[in-house]
């Protein structure tokens, strides 16, 4: 069978940067450990004020294309996935497209739009719609654009707020794919959850605690899924495990969730239950406050052990490397995590081609998806090619006054003060509407 997959990427941040250790933490008098280490974040990087879902998805798109020596006409199907539409009509993808035609010949009036809504796993979905799209032979010969974009903003003071993001994510779904084969199972986890949702309104009304409870829950469900499909998971099948990043510090518990469910019935399971007093019950992590403690015990000792941090330094924290300093992307959060994944491997010199990842892509509301993908030989030119870690360091550093007055903006306060902060250098910018994703 032809392999399907991810063939390229390209990474596109808003070009400013909170710091979270200094400049948040100093305005909130909070200890800026509570940042970089319980949440794992270093920075937030936020969109300028010409910048939106469109230009940082449109620039991605166009880095993409340009790289791979790619016409209008190479493209079948361009689908974005977004929770920070602004549009209930046209999907985002009708406008990334458009700016996309002021700079190539041709165009894509062939090309099948879409959106996909579903929080942040709806870059994942997107994948999948594109995935089958090819396999069922319906795309002629062409690839499929997939654009993760979004501006992750939480109101002011939220307890969201210190884990903010916004940037991009362009990928090109194609046979014979130069990064990942997509070619293998996949399992859920869904179900009809309140703890984050945005009913027409801005910003998220979000259960924070809650939230984090039902991420672990959604994933369970989804890695018992996967596991009816593929059979039982074992760690060394899988050199990375990139999961959706809302910050690190979630990873770092669905990490633990995972490790504790895969190695199960092991020795170090049972001394440990037997540590804490108790047979570990292990089919449910449902709220019963006794129970509830004695998981965390049970699971704060797992986390000690030598096994553990040896599996999560090799296979979990290679993934988190540029989520510290962007925050969360939403829809394109999981999909950077597994450039994060494989660009550690190049800066490491491994060749990881022929291993495969385990890939956990979660959105609120609320559902989890695991699937397994296999890194392809192409895959270290791919990442060789990306530019990340210049885009992350020549982000202009917000003070909290100018950080108010970029949250006001991207809050459609259209009367607050525009300024920008950085020149203008991409090729789309917003610059109003109806001029909207113009050419500088
Ligand atoms: P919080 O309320 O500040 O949480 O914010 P906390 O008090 O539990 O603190 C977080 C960690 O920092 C804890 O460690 C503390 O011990 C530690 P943990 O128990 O996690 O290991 N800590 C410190 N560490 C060192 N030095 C200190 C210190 N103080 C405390 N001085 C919360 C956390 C998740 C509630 C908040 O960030 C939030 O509301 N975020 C938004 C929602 C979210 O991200 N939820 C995650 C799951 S849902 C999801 O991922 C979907 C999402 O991406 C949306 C979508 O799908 O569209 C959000």
């Amino acid at each position: 069978m032809t392999a399907v997959g991810i063939d390229a990427v390209e990474v596109w941040t808003g070009n400013l940067k909170l710091d979270l250790a200094e400049t948040f933490a100093e305005e909130k008098g909070k200890d800026p450990a509570y940042f970089t280490k319980g949440l794992g974040l270093r920075a937030s990087s936020l969109p300028d004020s010409y910048e939106d879902i469109v230009t940082m998805g449109a620039n991605a798109a166009k880095k993409l294309m340009d790289r791979k020596g790619l016409e209008p006409d190479d493209i079948g199907r361009i689908d974005v996935g977004t929770e920070s539409s602004f549009d209930n009509s046209k999907p985002i993808s009708t406008y990334i497209a458009g700016c996309l035609e002021q700079v190539y010949d041709g165009d894509f009036h062939h090309a099948n739009k879409g959106e996909r809504k579903f929080a942040c796993i709806a870059g994942t979905q997107s994948i999948d719609d594109a995935y089958n799209w090819i396999r069922a032979g319906r795309n002629r010969g062409r690839a499929a654009l997939v654009v993760a974009t979004d501006t992750a903003l939480y109101a002011r003071d939220d307890s969201g707020e210190a884990t903010q993001g916004a940037g991009a994510v362009a990928m090109l779904i194609d046979e014979d794919p130069s990064l990942v084969d997509l070619s293998t199972d996949q399992g859920y986890g869904s179900a009809d959850e309140t703890d984050f949702l945005k009913p027409n309104q801005q910003f998220p009304s979000v259960d924070g605690k809650r939230s984090v409870q039902v991420y672990l829950a959604r994933m369970r469900e989804a890695l018992e899924d996967y596991e009816s499909v593929a059979g039982d998971v074992r760690l060394d099948d899988f050199i990375y495990a990139p999961f959706h990043t809302p910050y690190p510090g979630m990873v770092r518990k669905a990490a633990a969730l995972a490790y504790r469910h895969v190695t199960r019935d092991t020795a170090v399971e049972d001394e440990l239950a037997e540590s804490i007093g108790r047979q570990p019950r292990r089919e449910s992590f449902d709220d019963d406050g006794e129970y509830e403690e004695a998981v965390r015990e049970y699971m704060d000792a797992l986390k000690e052990t030598e096994q553990y941090q040896d599996w999560y330094a090799a296979t979990v924290d290679p993934t988190l490397t540029i989520s510290r300093d962007v925050g969360n992307w939403y829809t394109g959060s999981v999909h950077l995590a597994r450039v994060s994944a494989l660009k550690t491997a190049l800066e490491a010199g491994r060749d990881v081609a022929g291993e495969s990842m385990l890939v956990a892509s979660y959105g609120s509301g609320a559902q989890a998806e695991i699937h397994g993908e296999i890194i392809q030989d192409g895959w270290a030119d791919e990442i060789a090619a990306l530019n990340v870690d210049e885009q992350i360091a020549e982000r202009y550093d917000l003070s909290w006054s100018e950080y108010e007055l970029v949250h006001d903006r991207h809050n459609h306060e259209m009367d607050s003060e525009l300024e920008e902060f950085t020149t203008p250098d991409a090729e789309f910018v917003f610059d109003g509407w109806g001029r909207m994703g113009e050419r500088k």
